[in-house]
C-alpha cells in the first residue's frame, strides 16, 4: 500500500530541490527502530498532532503538568488561523485572522504562561463601514439592529451550549430549526444581518441550524461586545505562536505529516510513523491527542476503526479564504462590508461564494478580506472573484483609473473550516458518541469540531481534557 507513495514522494522531492533536500526511501518496516538514526526516534509522553490554537495550548500545559511532548504540524507555522502581516515599511503588525480572545481565566492563564501581556481588545485598524452590493459595484442602503437582545433571551434558554455539547433530551426543537425559520419563529428577522456579518465562516448561515450559529455568537462573544475582549499589547496576535515555539522549541515538528500509525503497539502506547522535511521520524509515545480537524481524509493515516470511521464521514464544512490586498484603488479607512438590497427572506445577506468584507487596515493601501464558499474553490477561483468585485467597487467608491490589478500580499486558505452535522447526527446522540471517544484506543481529541469554533472555549474545553491524559 505505501510503494506507489514513496514513488511519488520521491519523484516530487527530486524535481523539487536539490539533490541533499531529496526524501529518502522510506524505511523497509518503519515501525521498528532498526531502520532510523537514533536523533529520528522521538519519545514522548504525548504525541500531539496539529499545532494551531488547541494543539499549542495544549503542548504548553501538558509540559507544565510535567509530560514530555512533540507537536506534528503539517505548515511551516503554527498557529492554524492566527495571522498577522508585519508591514516591512513601518513595522505595523496587521491581524488578518484570529482579531481577539476573551478575557476568561483559562486563556489569561495560558497567555501568562506563555508570558503574553494583554491588554483589554480595541479596534486596532479604524474603519467606516459602508454596505456595498459586491455584484453591483454599488452602495446598499443596510440599517443592521445594533443590539442583541430579543436572540440574547433566546441564547439564555440554553446556558450549556457555552462551554460543553451536553444538550437536553430530546434535543430542544429551536435548536434544530435552520436558523432562518428560527428568525422567523421569534421575529428575530432584525439581528439577521448582524448575526451574518458578526459571525462570518459558514457561508450561506441562514440555512446553518441554529445550535450552530449559538455556538458561534454565543454569549461570550456577546459580552465580549461591550468590552471582555482582549489582545496581545504588541497588537500581534503571532506572538503567542512565536513564544510558543520559543518554549516548545523542537518538541514542535514543522512541515511535517504522519504517514502511518500503530494505536496500540505491543501494548505499549502509540508509534507514528511521520515525514519531516525530506526526514522519516518514528514517534513513540503512551498517548496521542488528535487536534486537526476531524475529517476522514485527514485522519486515514490513523488505523480509524468503524465507530471512528462512521462519526468522521458525517461531518459538512465551508472552504474560506483570508488574503491582504493591496493596489485596490479603493479609499483608505473603509471597510465594504457585502451586502444585497433588502427583499422579503434575504435579510441583506448575499449568497456565498463570496467575501464578507473587504477592510482597510492601518498600512495605507492595505486590505484584508475573508471570503467562504459552501463548496471547493480553488486558490485561483477566489483570487480571480475577489480581483472583479474590486474591479466593481472601483468606479463607485475610489480611483478606476488606478494602473494596474489589485495585487494579493497574503492569502491563506482555511480548509476545512466550521465542521456541522445533520440535525438528525445531532438528535442522536452524535455529540455524545463524539465526546466518549476520548480516551479510547491511546487516543485524545480536541479542537474547534469537537466544541466550538472559537480559540478561548476551546483552551477551556482542552483543559478539561488533561486530567485524563495526564493520568
Ligand atoms: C479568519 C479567522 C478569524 C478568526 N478569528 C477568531 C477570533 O478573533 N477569536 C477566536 O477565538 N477565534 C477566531 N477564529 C477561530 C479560531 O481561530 C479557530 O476556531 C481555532 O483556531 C480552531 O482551533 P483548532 O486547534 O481546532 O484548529 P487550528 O487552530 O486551525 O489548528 C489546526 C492545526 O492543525 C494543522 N493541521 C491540519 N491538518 C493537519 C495534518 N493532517 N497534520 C498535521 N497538522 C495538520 C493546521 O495547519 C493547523 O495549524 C478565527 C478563525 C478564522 C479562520
Ligand atoms: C480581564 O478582566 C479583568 C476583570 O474581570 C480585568 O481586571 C483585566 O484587566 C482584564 N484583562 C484584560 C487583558 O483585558
Ligand atoms: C512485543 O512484546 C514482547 C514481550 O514484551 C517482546 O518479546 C517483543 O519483542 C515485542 N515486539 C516488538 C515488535 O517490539
Ligand atoms: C503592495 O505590496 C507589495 C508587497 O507585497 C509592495 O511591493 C507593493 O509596492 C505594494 N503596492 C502598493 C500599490 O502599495
Ligand atoms: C453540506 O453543505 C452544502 C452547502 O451548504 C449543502 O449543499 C449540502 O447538502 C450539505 N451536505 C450535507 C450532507 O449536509
Ligand atoms: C455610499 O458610500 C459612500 C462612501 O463612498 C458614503 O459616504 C455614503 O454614505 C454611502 N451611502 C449609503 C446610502 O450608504
Ligand atoms: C488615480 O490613480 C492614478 C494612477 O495611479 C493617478 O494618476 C491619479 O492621480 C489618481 N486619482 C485620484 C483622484 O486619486
Amino acid at each position: 500500500m505505501h510503494r506507489p507513495g514513496i514513488k511519488t514522494c520521491m519523484l516530487i522531492a527530486l524535481s523539487s530541490g536539490p539533490l541533499s533536500h531529496a526524501l529518502a526511501p522510506k524505511p523497509r518496516n518503519p515501525f521498528d527502530d532498526q531502520f532510523y538514526a537514533p536523533d529520528d526516534i522521538i519519545t514522548r509522553d504525548v504525541a500531539i498532532i496539529g499545532g494551531g490554537s488547541s494543539g499549542t495550548y495544549s503542548a504548553i500545559n501538558l509540559r507544565a503538568l510535567g509530560k514530555s511532548v512533540v507537536v506534528v504540524e503539517k505548515t511551516p507555522r503554527m498557529g492554524g488561523p492566527t495571522s498577522t502581516y508585519v508591514d516591512p515599511q513601518t513595522g505595523v503588525p496587521v491581524n488578518y485572522g484570529v482579531q481577539a480572545l476573551y478575557n476568561i481565566s483559562v486563556a489569561t492563564d495560558y497567555l501568562d504562561l506563555l508570558g503574553v501581556p494583554m491588554e483589554p481588545f480595541h479596534v486596532l485598524d479604524p474603519v467606516t463601514r459602508v454596505y456595498a452590493d459586491f455584484h453591483a459595484g454599488k452602495n446598499v442602503s443596510v440599517s443592521p439592529s445594533p443590539g442583541f437582545a430579543g436572540y440574547a433571551e433566546q441564547l439564555g434558554k440554553y446556558p450549556f451550549l457555552e462551554y460543553t455539547w451536553d444538550l437536553p433530551k430530546p434535543v430542544p426543537e429551536d435548536l434544530l430549526l435552520p436558523f432562518r425559520e428560527f428568525l422567523a419563529k421569534y421575529n428575530l428577522d432584525d439581528v439577521a444581518y448582524s448575526v451574518y456579518f458578526s459571525g462570518p465562516g459558514y457561508a450561506n448561515i441562514l440555512d446553518q441550524l441554529t445550535v450552530n450559529v449559538f455556538k458561534l455568537i454565543d454569549d461570550s462573544y456577546l459580552k465580549s461586545n461591550s468590552g471582555s475582549g482582549m489582545l496581545p499589547v504588541s497588537g500581534n496576535n503571532g506572538e503567542l505562536y512565536d513564544k510558543a515555539l520559543d518554549i516548545l522549541g523542537s518538541d514542535v515538528l514543522l512541515s511535517t505529516t504522519v504517514v502511518d500509525t500503530k494505536r496500540s503497539y505491543n501494548n505499549s502506547g502509540i508509534r507514528l510513523v511521520v515525514q519531516s522535511g525530506s526526514k522519516w521520524k518514528l514517534i513513540k509515545a503512551s498517548k496521542l491527542l488528535i487536534t486537526i480537524p476531524p475529517l476522514l481524509s485527514n485522519l486515514a493515516p490513523f488505523d480509524l476503526d468503524a465507530n471512528e470511521r462512521n462519526l468522521f464521514s458525517q461531518w459538512n464544512y465551508t472552504n474560506y479564504y483570508i488574503m491582504l490586498v493591496n493596489n485596490t484603488g479603493l479609499p483608505d479607512g473603509i471597510q465594504f462590508a457585502n451586502a444585497v438590497p433588502s427583499s422579503a427572506d434575504s435579510f441583506n445577506i448575499p449568497n456565498f461564494p463570496g467575501p464578507y468584507q473587504i477592510t482597510s487596515t492601518r498600512v495605507p493601501g492595505l486590505f484584508y478580506v475573508w471570503y467562504a464558499s459552501p463548496y471547493d474553490a480553488t486558490e485561483a477561483e477566489v483570487k480571480a472573484d475577489v480581483v472583479a468585485i474590486i474591479n466593481r467597487l472601483r468606479p463607485t467608491f475610489g480611483n478606476s483609473t488606478i494602473a494596474g490589478a489589485p495585487n494579493f500580499v497574503e492569502f491563506r486558505d482555511r480548509i476545512p473550516f466550521k465542521l456541522v452535522v445533520s440535525a438528525e447526527a445531532i438528535a442522536t446522540g452524535f455529540y455524545d458518541k463524539l465526546g466518549a471517544l476520548q480516551g479510547r484506543r491511546n487516543t485524545w481529541y480536541t479542537g474547534a469540531a469537537f466544541i466550538s469554533h472559537d480559540a478561548s472555549i476551546i483552551w477551556h474545553y482542552t483543559r478539561s481534557l488533561l486530567p485524563g491524559i495526564v493520568a
